[in-house]
């Protein structure tokens, strides 16, 4: 079927259809995501905390970034592939910039890019999409710069800060993102936002109001338990029955009811006399 496009989704705030999308960083899951029918799939940096086991984003690095939206790629046939674009990949100079964006979408097979910061990445932004690659947004909660927002917190709590944000996005907008994921802010703020622009919000811990939703994958799935942010619902508790599955295969080997004689190959027995 036809793959999920940045018009698609400039449609689907005009129509007041909710858009979804949800992350994966492997052929698998990346897979299953799309056959569920998500409008599209983050390649989120957060891969770094759920997948490669740090404390936070900062040490992603380009390449892991791209091996790892090769992988999703490979597996997600309708939803539109969106890359994060790890820590430092987009501060040095338009020059690295476009390049790391570039390739992200060459070698990562990606179809947008998606990068964190307000007025400060706005050039950053107009070089990435001159280009023809399409860039996200992301304001509210940026994980890149947890050292020197000083944690995981919700943002633009007061008037001042929350003025800052809808001014920074709509300075996204102006600069050319086809979107902008809100993290972490209140959903007041969230609404006021969404109806300033003409681009989609996708919300995470953000509200109802925005045009759409993100959630990390191993979050709703109950996989990763590391953290759990206030703003994650639980579908389903895959770990107890990954553990539980692990369990009941160490059972059955101990037991040696495993494997049993529907797993083995057999040969025919004037073969096996050979051997002897
Ligand atoms: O890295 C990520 O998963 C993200 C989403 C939470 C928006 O940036
Ligand atoms: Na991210």
């Amino acid at each position: 079927s036809k793959r999920v496009t940045t018009a698609d989704f400039r449609r689907m705030k005009q129509e007041g259809t909710p858009i979804t999308m949800l992350t994966a960083y492997d052929y698998p899951m990346a897979t299953l995501v799309d056959a569920s029918g998500i409008d599209g799939i983050l390649v989120g940096d957060s891969l770094g905390n759920v997948v490669l086991g740090y404390d936070s984003t900062v040490p992603v690095t380009m390449e892991d970034m791209i091996h790892h939206v090769r992988a999703v790629s490979r597996g997600a046939k309708r939803a539109m592939v969106v890359a994060d674009m790890p820590f430092l990949s987009y501060h040095i100079s338009r020059e690295e910039s476009v390049r790391n964006a570039g390739r992200l979408m060459q070698e990562g097979l990606a179809q947008a890019v998606k990068l964190e910061g307000g007025s400060e990445v706005v050039d950053t932004i107009k070089a990435i999409t001159s280009a023809g690659i399409p860039v996200m947004g992301h304001l509210g909660l940026t994980p890149q710069s947890v050292y020197q927002l000083g944690g995981y917190k919700v943002q633009g709590k007061d008037g001042e800060a929350a003025r800052r944000l809808l001014e920074d996005a709509q300075k996204l907008e102006q600069a050319g993102v086809f979107a902008i994921v809100l993290e972490c802010i209140p959903q007041q703020l969230a609404k006021v936002i969404t109806q300033s622009l003409s681009i989609p919000t996708i919300g995470i811990g953000a509200g109802t109001d925005c045009d759409g939703q993100i959630l990390v994958t191993y979050d709703l799935l109950g996989m990763f338990s590391d953290f759990v942010p206030k703003f994650v619902k639980r579908y389903a508790n895959l770990k107890e029955q990954i553990i539980q599955a692990c369990r009941d295969y160490q059972k059955e080997v101990k037991n040696k009811s495993f494997p049993g004689p529907e797993h083995v190959f057999n040969m025919a027995e004037e073969e096996l006399k050979k051997i002897y």
